[in-house]
């Protein structure tokens, strides 16, 4: 049977207003379903099959999750919320979800971020057991020798209870490489430049498991990506 939902659920679910402004419009006649104007709230809805207007609005069915790829620009903080730093939440669409990012990036690092309200997907993507790969674009000072190349790609100690696991650097011209890890540690990639000697200048995030950040996305701005894009 096809899964039916009240019809000021199905408006309230829409972000486009609280339950009880949903109900005074359905009585003043502002809602139509299939055509009818809509008598009551409790009319059951066929998500995806119903059609339902407010005013001359379609309001489509809500999506289970949302998923948006932000490109984060240096200067705004990985969090939800902060008493005095604008977030990375602050440059999305005001929403009505419980949104977070999907692990975090430094004030100062810009790049890949995704944001959602998928606990479990997040989860499984910061998961240490799913080593999902990550890639940075850094520029550093100092000198990157061969056989600093070779000990940030064999693992190294970088003052935690156990060496980073082996990733993948290629240079990517002077002062600068690709990094690929495949943990999430505190300020890791700084960490790791800095434990061979240099000192990481400029960080950007492009790749997070089959992510990449896309080159005509500017910082600051965002695209919504489908759950499919992701894993
Ligand atoms: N590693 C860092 O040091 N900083 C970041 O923001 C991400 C990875």
């Amino acid at each position: 049977m096809e899964k039916t939902i009240r019809l000021d659920k199905y408006l309230a679910d829409s972000g486009h207003g609280t339950r009880s402004e949903v109900k005074k419009w359905i009585r003043a006649g502002r809602v139509f379903v299939d055509g009818q104007p809509a008598r009551s709230a409790d009319l059951k809805i066929i998500p995806g099959t119903s059609r339902v207007f407010l005013d001359e609005e379609e309001i489509l069915p809500q999506e289970e999750f949302v998923y948006y790829l932000l490109n984060k620009p240096a200067g705004c903080i990985t969090a939800t919320e902060d008493r005095s730093a604008r977030t990375v939440l602050d440059l999305l669409p005001p929403s009505r979800r419980n949104l977070f990012p999907v692990g975090r990036l430094d004030k100062d690092t810009v790049g890949l971020l995704l944001i959602t309200d998928d606990g479990q997907l997040a989860h499984s993507l910061l998961s240490p057991r799913k080593h999902v790969a990550k890639t940075y674009y850094v520029e550093y000072t100092g000198i990157l020798t061969e056989q600093d190349m070779f000990r940030l790609a064999s693992g190294l100690d970088i003052g935690d209870d156990r060496p980073t696991a082996p990733a993948e650097v290629r240079t990517a011209g002077p002062g600068a490489v690709f990094l690929t890890i495949t943990e999430g540690r505190f300020h890791q990639v700084k960490r790791m430049i800095s434990a061979v000697g240099c000192e990481v200048i400029y960080l950007k995030r492009i790749r997070m498991g089959r992510l990449t950040l896309p080159d005509d996305l500017p910082e600051g701005s965002w695209r919504k990506i489908e759950k499919g894009d992701i894993v």
